[in-house]
C-alpha cells in the first residue's frame, strides 16, 4: 500500500512513537501578525536642529496674519485655527517650515525602512504641511488621511491637560461580534491608543491609520504641526 496514512503509520511501531514524540513538540506558539507600527521621536534628532521657540512664535504670526484661514474655520465652524485650506506653501515662506521639513524628511525615511517599503528607487515626499491650534475645549474628530502614504504630528505647544493624540484599532468595523478588550489589556491587544507626545515630539503613522485628537481640557491652546508625505 503506496498511501501513507495517520492509520498505516500508527500500525508501525516505530513511526507511531516518532509521531508521538514530534506531537510532543510541537509546543503552542501565538504570534502577532499585520502589525500597525507608529513613530516617536524628538524632532530634533536629525540635523538641522528645530528651534521650537521660533517655531511656535511663527505659528501663531502666520495664523494671526492668515484671514482667508481665520474665514474658513469660522465658516466649517472649525474650533481655533488651522492653515489647512488657507496655506500650502509654508516651507517656502518661512525658513523655520524649511528646517522642520529637512528633519522631517529624515524621520520619515527612517520609518519607511522600518516599514520595509519598496519604494522602486523612489522617495517619499512632504505633500503638505499645516499648523493646528486648538483652543481649550476644541476636538478633532476621527478621521484618516486618504492619498498618503505617511502622515504625522510634530509638537509645538503642549500644556498641561492637553489632549493626546487617540490611534484607533484599524479593524474595528470588521469586529462584528467580537467582545471588547479586557481593561489593562496589554498594548498590542487594545482596541484604541492614546499617546501622550511632549513639545518637540514627532509622531509617523501610516495614513489609513484612523486618529482623533479628543477634547483639549486645558486653558491653554495645544499647538502643532501635521503633514502628509506620497510616494512621488
Ligand atoms: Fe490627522
Amino acid at each position: 500500500m503506496r498511501r501513507i496514512g495517520g492509520l498505516r503509520r500508527a500500525r508501525n511501531p516505530l513511526l507511531a512513537s516518532a509521531l508521538h514524540l514530534s506531537y510532543q513538540k510541537r509546543m503552542t506558539h501565538i504570534k502577532s501578525l499585520f502589525a500597525t507600527r507608529l513613530y516617536h521621536a524628538a524632532l530634533s534628532e536629525h540635523k538641522p536642529p528645530v528651534d521650537a521657540e521660533e517655531l511656535r512664535v511663527s505659528c501663531y504670526s502666520i495664523a494671526e496674519d492668515d484671514d482667508a484661514g481665520q474665514d474658513w474655520c469660522e465658516e466649517q465652524g472649525y474650533p481655533g485655527y488651522t492653515s489647512y485650506a488657507s496655506l500650502t506653501d509654508l516651507p517656502w515662506r518661512f525658513p523655520i517650515f524649511a528646517d522642520v521639513v529637512k528633519a522631517l524628511d529624515k524621520h520619515v525615511a527612517a520609518f519607511a525602512k522600518d516599514l520595509e517599503f519598496d519604494l522602486d528607487g523612489k522617495k517619499l515626499k512632504l505633500e503638505d504641511i499645516w499648523i493646528n491650534i486648538l483652543p481649550e475645549g476644541g476636538i478633532h474628530t476621527s478621521h484618516i488621511h486618504p492619498h498618503s502614504v505617511i502622515s504625522g504630528t510634530t509638537y509645538v505647544a503642549m500644556p498641561e491637560g492637553a489632549s493626546a493624540l487617540k490611534l484607533e484599532d484599524p479593524r474595528s468595523q470588521m469586529m462584528m461580534a467580537a467582545p471588547i478588550r479586557k481593561k489593562g489589556a496589554r498594548e498590542e491587544m487594545r482596541g484604541f491608543i492614546y499617546v501622550q507626545p511632549e513639545v518637540g515630539d514627532v509622531l509617523l503613522w501610516e495614513s489609513w491609520l484612523r486618529h482623533e485628537v479628543p477634547m483639549n481640557m486645558s486653558e491653554d491652546e495645544r499647538v502643532s504641526v501635521s503633514f502628509n508625505y506620497g510616494w512621488a
